[in-house]
């Protein structure tokens, strides 16, 4: 049984990607260990956020999660601003952490690229933050994406950095969550790459089934089979590999023989395809209504979480500071 820490980002509302490329995993993940999943908020203000804007971005990613299946009776899921003991140990961290290692990262850099008006010290300390929202629990596990494995880097010099500089092994040094079986690369509807926000290319878990109609009607395909078992071509590939998360494999074999033949039609394809997102998506997003009007249950799930996240911060905080030197006066 490891500790994991799993970070979620508070704009990113769920796409189908999301969901079949890391949540779902989720699932299995939270009943195999001690899992804490918060959502970064404090590390959100680095986009300057309106208030108003901040408060409907939690709910609305808190109800998804939820609505997704992650368990307030088995993991801790809470709110990163509820639980103030982690910017003590960031600041704290920030002690050691070096000018020239923060400007170094790839985030950072690409940040200072894509908004020079905006390139405060929240976003060059960005890693720091990230380190002490993991070691603060003392996690020995945290699910990560590509884009996130240098960060997680990061976080394993600076645990073993405080461990040198204080001569102990205070600091477990977290890996990469392994979740076992292939994860699932799920495409966008725009013909090429993965389904991602950024690129407008995603079905959201809050999508209506005419907004899903609409945008697999308007995916990208070809101009059709070149005649019988020819290669596919990546858009429709990519039809493909969504048909197979949420169609049944009989369906997906009748499409191939018929790609196969040459007599398919994509017409036909996308209007099973959406058909099958909206049967798989509809109760999610039933869920999710439900779950965003409840208040007094979302009242109570992040109370609830702050509490349990508090006390494992407390006390890694109070042997910190013993740790560090900060002592009473006997
Ligand atoms: N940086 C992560 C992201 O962009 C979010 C995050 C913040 C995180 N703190 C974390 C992830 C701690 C894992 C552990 O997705």
């Amino acid at each position: 049984m490891e500790t994991v820490v799993s970070g979620i980002r508070s704009t990113g509302n769920l796409h189908l990607g999301n969901y079949f490329g890391a949540v779902k995993n989720f699932l299995k993940m939270q009943r195999e260990n001690n899992c804490f999943f918060f959502i970064a908020d404090y590390h959100s203000l680095t986009t300057h956020p309106k208030p108003s804007e901040l408060q409907r971005n939690i709910r609305q990613v808190l109800a998804e999660y939820l609505a997704c299946g992650i368990d307030p009776e088995i993991a801790t899921i809470f709110i990163q601003s509820d639980v103030p003991e982690v910017t003590e140990l960031y600041l704290l961290l920030n002690m050691n952490a070096y000018i020239g290692e923060l400007e170094r990262t790839t985030s950072f850099k690409d940040k200072v690229r894509s908004q020079p008006d905006n390139i405060n010290a929240g976003l060059l300390t960005y890693p720091v933050l990230m380190a002490a929202d993991i070691i603060i629990h003392k996690a020995t596990k945290v699910p990560v994406g590509k884009d996130q494995e240098q960060h997680l880097e990061m976080t394993r010099k600076f645990a073993r950095r405080f461990n040198t500089m204080y001569g102990t092994d205070y600091f477990p040094e977290p890996d990469a969550y392994n979740f076992g079986e292939q994860l699932v690369k799920i495409p966008g509807l725009d013909g090429t790459g993965k389904m991602g926000k950024s690129e407008g290319n995603g079905i959201y878990l809050s999508d209506t089934p005419k907004e899903i109609r609409k945008k697999v009607m308007r995916a990208v395909t070809d101009s059709g089979p070149q005649g019988e078992n020819q290669e596919m071509s990546e858009p429709v590939r990519n039809l493909f590999t969504l048909l197979n998360v949420v169609s049944d494999p009989s369906v997906v074999d009748s499409f191939k023989e018929q790609y196969n033949r040459g007599t398919i039609r994509y017409g036909d394809l996308k209007k099973q395809l959406a058909e099958d997102i909206i049967r798989f998506n509809e109760p999610v997003r039933e869920r999710i209504e439900e779950i965003s009007a409840d208040s007094h249950y979302l009242n109570k799930v992040v109370k609830e979480g702050a509490a349990k996240a508090r006390e494992s911060a407390a006390a890694t905080i109070k042997e910190v500071r013993h740790i560090i030197g900060y002592r009473p006066f006997v």
